[in-house]
């Protein structure tokens, strides 16, 4: 009975070895690939001090991308530099590999959404302020329907979504 029980141990530790050898095997390679798409990372300008900019970065690392986060002086000259006038400015930028700006809580399904057929004509998204409810803006179940904007080459903009329900931002 003893000898048995050993046995049947060895044979468990055997195939919970070779799971755990494919397990590291997949856990080297998924990362690998993410990295080495263009598509998958944003650099954000934003204030030290800025606590939802942070949450949005959370927000954007787990839907896939890898962030790097950077200080400029003068946030506001910067934005307007890159194209995105006052009235679309909000508390960050987020830009990607290929120079396509991101301004605000844009959520990162969107941004996905876009770099995957960016409009022709186009620089980016922004989601103006800071809309209570959007990613990275979180205060409970609170929601406040807002538009995400795509912003246009000549400084005009069109409405890229209407966000009307929380769900809709997943
Ligand atoms: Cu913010
Ligand atoms: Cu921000």
């Amino acid at each position: 009975m003893r000898s048995q029980t050993s046995y049947l141990q060895i044979i468990a530790l055997l195939i919970g070895g070779l799971f755990a050898g494919l397990g590291a095997h997949a856990d080297t390679s998924t990362p690998t690939d993410m990295t080495n798409s263009p598509n998958t990372h944003l650099d954000v300008y934003k204030s030290p001090t800025c606590g939802c900019c942070a949450h949005w970065i959370d927000h954007a690392e787990e839907s896939g991308y890898t962030v790097d986060a950077h200080h400029p002086e003068g946030l506001t000259d910067f934005k307007l530099a890159q194209g995105i006038g006052l009235r679309y400015q909000s508390c960050h930028t987020a830009i990607s590999a290929e120079g396509y700006r991101f301004e605000g809580h844009v959520p990162a399904k969107y941004v996905t959404q876009y770099l995957s057929a960016p409009p022709q004509g186009s620089i980016g998204l922004a989601v103006p302020g800071m809309p209570v409810g959007s990613p990275g803006m979180e205060m409970g179940d609170r929601f406040m329907p807002y538009q995400v904007l795509l912003l246009q080459e000549n400084g005009s903009h069109t409405v890229y979504a209407d966000l009307k329900r929380a769900q809709d931002q997943h």
